[in-house]
């Protein structure tokens, strides 16, 4: 059985053409390619590549300017992660720039006086945030792998903030949804709303009205762009310390926040070894702790790995049932046993072994769903969000950049910098508030994820690079999703990989989610009824759920160029190709 698959997947990734007959089709290539959330931020991307930089340029230029036409995810005042596969060098690695939780953050910090998880302050207040990464570790990657100067991959965003750029329906549609919250803020209000000032009147005095941007208007961020210069010119100085570290601390230090100029001049984002995995001969590298991301899919990679899904054919009872006993296995150590590797020994190389997925496997019953009772946990069922944002990179030198990057909730917690023209995360939330208590992803948590002065909270992101056989670069995938990027990434996978569908299809494919708590099998739409009525005989309780990540991916091809897919699932996104 497992030499059957073995086979299919060489057959799969020899020979793309075989492909072509499938309903959708990536965007092809004949040089590099870059796909990300926003339409003129993968524009950016590409036209950077076709001015000579490399694939960590592109990724650079693509995620400064998604902080700005993305206003929702892509950020300067979030954090994430990284997974390069340096091309000429033929290695990999991984960046650390999630944030971290202030000096004087403590483990109780979102407990009111009766004990419980006050949630708006762990989501919505300045305590909610964490010490922003994203700057220092974009610049990091830049420094360290870039071919062209900081100003050349800055000055698009810079453009794009100060010229300002059309709004598109999307965001129209995203800012009216977060009003009620980004106008409680005066800073946001200001940047993301259009105040008209009314003549003034005869015997009156002046009016101002506030309303939605237009489908088609442009969006000008003049205080952002000024950040950008800053950057630009500084470099990570420009944001850690001076003007805007000042401003940063004051608006804490006024609102009840923690954050001070020590934290920032204090943040680093290392560069740490990736995950490895194996599945079917392939190699797998992906993000380690403090992301969940890594670990969480090379245990479930290894779960499934000796199962005939193939056979039992995509999105099939059978397939799902196995997928999702798998995901709950996972999830339960992800939660207890997963945290901050600079503060704690994490037991990677156990937990991503062969020898243990074999140990956990006969958990996995073929013909029955095993309660999540039986194996440990509680906790509510989280709401989708639209937030955080996965792009993906491949140049022409065989490299390929996995970067995911986040505010958490879309708009972070809603607070802007006055002056600094950006919107901090709410990432203090991914800690565990109250162990056995759920996070807003429905997570429920373990000590080893607690607030701790200058942690970093446990993450879901999985940017991921998959090798062919012979050991090339092959696959670059990820995802936004909260608890659900790990799934949404596993599925785009065994897509790709067994079940033969080319990476429009293995994107497009509707998926499942299970996290071991709530005890419920999350479908998209697609799964048909009578498949449905297998998976309830067998125990699950399902939940029709909105559409679930978005895994903007992108391939090498064999004899040169590549193929991008933009999920879907959110229309603003784009593949751009650096050359058709
Ligand atoms: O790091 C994490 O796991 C979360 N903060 C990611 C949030 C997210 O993906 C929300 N997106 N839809």
């Amino acid at each position: 059985m497992a030499v059957s698959a073995a086979l299919l997947c060489l057959a799969v990734l020899a020979n793309p053409l075989q492909e072509q007959g499938q309903r959708v089709q990536p965007v092809a290539s004949s040089a590099g390619m870059v796909v990300s959330q926003e339409a003129l931020a993968s524009g950016v991307g590409a036209a950077i590549l076709r001015r000579g930089g490399n694939a960590i340029d592109a990724a650079v230029a693509t995620a400064f300017a998604l902080g700005v036409t993305l206003p929702q995810a892509g950020n300067l005042g979030g954090g994430g992660f990284l997974l390069f596969w340096h091309g000429p060098q033929r290695r990999a690695y991984a960046l650390n720039f999630r944030e971290r939780a202030p000096r004087r953050a403590t483990a109780q910090m979102f407990l009111n006086g009766a004990g419980d998880v006050d949630r708006a302050k762990a989501t919505r207040s300045l305590l909610s945030t964490a010490v922003p990464g994203s700057v220092a570790g974009l610049l990091a990657a830049q420094e360290r792998f870039g071919r062209l100067s900081r100003q050349e991959v800055l000055t698009p965003a810079i453009e794009l903030a100060e010229r300002g750029f059309p709004v598109y329906p999307e965001l129209a549609a995203s800012l009216r949804q977060a009003a009620p919250q980004l106008q409680s803020d005066p800073t946001a209000k200001r940047l993301f709303f259009r105040i008209d000032s009314a003549p003034v009147t005869p015997g009156g005095r002046g009016s101002t009205g506030v309303r939605f941007y237009r489908v088609g208007e442009i969006l000008r961020q003049p205080q952002l762009g000024a950040t950008l210069r800053l950057i630009s010119h500084q470099g990570a100085a420009g944001f850690y310390r001076g003007r805007l570290a000042q401003q940063l601390e004051a608006l804490m230090a006024k609102g009840g926040g923690l954050i001070d100029r020590k934290d920032l001049a204090a943040y680093t984002a290392p560069w740490v070894e990736p995950v490895r995995g194996s599945f079917r001969g392939l190699t797998v590298l992906s993000m380690p702790p403090p992301s969940s991301g890594g670990v969480t899919l090379v245990q479930l990679l290894n779960l499934l790995e000796p199962f005939d899904l193939a056979l039992a054919g995509l999105n099939s009872a059978s397939t799902i049932h196995t997928m999702v006993e798998a995901m709950n296995l996972a999830y339960r150590d992800r939660n207890s046993e997963l945290g901050d590797p600079d503060q704690m020994t994490i037991p990677v190389e156990r937990l991503t072994s062969k020898a243990y997925a074999e140990s956990l496997r006969p958990l996995i019953r073929s013909d029955r769903h095993t309660p999540s009772a039986q194996l440990a946990g509680l906790a509510p069922l989280p709401s989708n969000s639209t937030n955080t944002t996965h792009l993906s990179v491949a140049d022409r030198q065989g490299s390929l950049v996995a970067l995911t990057t986040t505010l958490n909730f879309a708009y972070g917690n809603g607070i802007a910098v006055p002056g600094a023209g950006f919107l901090l995360n709410n990432e203090m939330d991914d800690f565990t508030a109250k162990p056995g208590v759920a996070n807003a992803y429905g997570l429920v948590q373990g000590e080893r994820n607690a607030i701790a002065p200058g942690r970093r909270p446990l993450s879901s992101m999985a940017p991921t690079l998959v090798l062919n056989a012979e050991g090339s670069p092959w696959l670059a995938t990820g995802s936004p999703g909260g608890s659900r990027i790990i799934t949404t990434v596993l599925q785009v996978l065994l897509n790709r990989i067994l079940h033969g569908l080319n990476l429009a299809s293995a994107v497009l494919a509707p998926r499942v989610h299970s996290q071991l708590w709530p005890d419920q099998l999350s479908l998209e739409e697609g799964i048909s009824p009578d498949t449905q009525r297998l998976l309830e005989a067998r125990g699950h309780q399902l939940l029709r759920t909105a559409a679930m990540g978005s895994a903007n991916s992108v391939e090498l091809l064999p004899a040169g160029g590549s193929l991008g897919v933009a999920d879907p699932r959110r229309p603003e996104g784009a593949a751009v190709p650096e050359r058709p």
